[in-house]
């Protein structure tokens, strides 16, 4: 299953990492995650999530706030019982220790790009293959997967497809444009709509919209604690101004948000 982020060849154990015929070798942590990035496909010292995002992220997750979005997802992978599956862009794996679960006969593999993100992760799911690794160079075989999860994450869409068997699917979740809508709106002056839809214009030929689902609740944000972690692992944590941030921190509580998401699923078709 695991092919070599050089040259494509399948990668064979050893005892403290993998080797491909051609001699290159990738280690395996301490931890147990395998780094499969290569120096040369890295474009910065430390890609992806910093050890502060990936931190708020997991403080985040862990309290719950998130669980149902979790959860269907859950029950999606579980009702589609892929032999092999992938969450690509699982950042500190708290979906993918749920898909795990979900998911309990069959062989979980999981990659983000930052280590800060993978080394946390590995702790969640030890069955799970646990790499540090590129998406646009997914380190997988051809069709050897039957399920592959996107959540909240860039998605190289040709490679999802790639690793994906025929009749096999790619459930990508995101937000809709209503998602924490109330932090938007006390963080910015003016909160611009957007397509909700947009990714559907990047579907590659030979896959199919099989499936769309909208998830929504009301959260109450009462810790102050729980307000910053949301920011500090989302774009706003930077994109908005420190004095709007710090408002939104201190607000008298409860913070009452919207979270609202979007499950579309895209069957490989040849
Ligand atoms: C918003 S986080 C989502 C993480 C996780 N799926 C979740 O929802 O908790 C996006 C993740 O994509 C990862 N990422 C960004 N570019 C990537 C790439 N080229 N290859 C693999 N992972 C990447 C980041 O490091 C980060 O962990």
């Amino acid at each position: 299953m695991l092919t070599c982020p050089l040259c494509q060849a399948p990668l064979s154990q050893l005892d403290n990492g993998v080797v491909c015929p051609a001699g290159h070798r990738f280690d395996r942590a301490r931890q147990g995650y395998l780094n499969l990035l290569p120096v040369q496909h890295k474009n910065s010292r430390d890609p992806g999530d910093n050890q502060a995002m990936v931190e708020a992220r997991r403080n985040f997750l862990d309290a719950g706030h998130y669980a149902p979005v979790a959860k269907r997802l859950a029950e999606l992978a579980s009702e589609r019982q892929p032999g092999a599956w992938l969450d690509i862009g699982c950042g500190e794996g708290y979906y993918t220790a749920q898909l795990a679960q979900a998911l309990p006969d069959a062989q979980g593999y999981a990659l983000d790009i930052s280590r800060e993100a993978v080394k946390r992760a590995c702790r969640r799911a030890p069955a799970v293959t646990w790499m540090v690794a590129s998406m646009a160079r997914v380190p997988l075989a051809d069709q050897s997967c039957q399920f592959v999860a996107s959540v909240f994450s860039p998605l190289d869409w040709a490679e999802a497809r790639r690793v994906l068997s025929p009749g096999g699917g790619l459930m990508r979740v995101g937000p809709t444009s209503g998602h924490l809508m109330e932090l938007r709106q006390a963080l910015y002056d003016e909160v611009r709509p957007y397509a909700d839809d947009k990714h559907l214009g990047l579907v590659p030929p030979g896959m199919a919209h099989a499936h769309s689902e909208t998830l929504e609740f009301r959260l109450s944000l009462v810790a102050p604690q729980a307000r910053a972690d949301l920011l500090a692992m989302t774009p706003h944590g930077w994109r908005a101004s420190a004095d709007k941030r710090a408002q939104v921190i201190e607000h008298p509580a409860p913070f009452d948000v919207t979270v609202s998401m979007r499950y579309d699923y895209f069957v490989r078709q040849d």
